[in-house]
């Protein structure tokens, strides 16, 4: 089932768009700076993360009114499991709390759910939530939200590269049989097409093990604004950046045959 978003809403002629003549199709995101949010005003970390949970909100409900098809949200990688436990404990309860919450919002706007990463490292009730979130929203069609939890790129890679090579031990393919399109089949985010546009927030210029694999073309967006203050506002100026961006792929302006030097 790929790429099959319809994200154009018939209540869209309410919003104006005028600025949003080339929206990007796919936005991921890499949502840091809670902790230094939270230290900034003397108060744990966890309540970063509290306030980041309502910048996650903002995002998913202007990317729905902007009729964005694909939202991916870095909310936990593979690495932030070395974090202290009660840090961890707190994030996976602030994880249930979101979908518990937003779970009626999402189906009313037929906004589908999904994960990406090592969900067999989070905890059950965690792992049970995501299950009932994703089942209970798989037939709405205007938009997906991917959290990646327990993610990370390499991860991600090494376990198509062990399922590719299952499938060749099979005797299905031979290893000839690889090319860069059938490898993202065996990704987790295989539905998913590739970003567009990737956001960091938080003044850190790095990729965090984030879509390695994905973000081959995304053009990247760096912001100092730590995530809990992202607003709108901020959102709309990332996505006039990239509009102002010029896509390459590699190509000059020419076409193959025109042979100007
Ligand atoms: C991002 O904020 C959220 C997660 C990684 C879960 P941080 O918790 O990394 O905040 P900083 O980078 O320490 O400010
Ligand atoms: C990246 O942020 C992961 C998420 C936003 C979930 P980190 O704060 O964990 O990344 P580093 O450690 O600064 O690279
Ligand atoms: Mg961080």
């Amino acid at each position: 089932m790929k790429h099959t978003i319809n994200a154009e809403s018939p209540d869209s002629e309410k919003v104006d768009l005028s600025w949003l003549s080339n929206p990007p199709r796919h936005v991921a995101v890499i949502m840091d700076g809670n902790g230094r949010w939270a230290t900034k005003r003397h108060l744990p970390r966890v309540m970063g993360h509290r306030a980041g949970a309502e910048s996650v909100r903002r995002v998913v409900t202007a990317s729905r009114q902007w009729n964005i098809p694909y939202l991916t949200l870095y909310a936990f990688s593979w690495e932030n499991w070395t974090r202290p436990r009660l840090e961890v404990n707190a994030l996976m309860a602030l994880l249930e709390e979101f979908i518990d919450q937003e779970i009626q919002t999402m189906l009313n706007n037929s906004i589908r759910f999904s994960v990406v990463g090592a969900r067999e490292r989070l905890p059950e009730s965690v792992f049970k939530k995501i299950r009932m979130a994703e089942d209970r929203t798989s037939a709405c069609d205007r938009m997906v939200l991917t959290l990646a939890l327990s993610y990370s790129g390499r991860e991600e890679i090494v376990k198509a590269a062990t399922a590719f090579a299952r499938d060749v031990q099979k005797g299905i393919l031979s290893p000839e049989d690889l090319s860069a399109e059938r490898f993202s089949d065996y990704l987790d985010s295989r539905d998913l097409p590739p970003p567009d546009l990737l956001i960091r927030t938080s003044g850190e210029v790095r990729v965090s093990n984030f879509l390695l694999w994905q973000i081959a073309y995304t053009e990247l967006h760096f912001t100092r604004t730590l995530w809990p203050d992202f607003s709108e506002e901020d959102y709309r100026r990332a996505l006039m950046d990239y509009q102002e961006r010029v896509r390459r792929f590699g190509r000059t302006g020419a076409t193959p045959d025109e042979g100007a030097i």
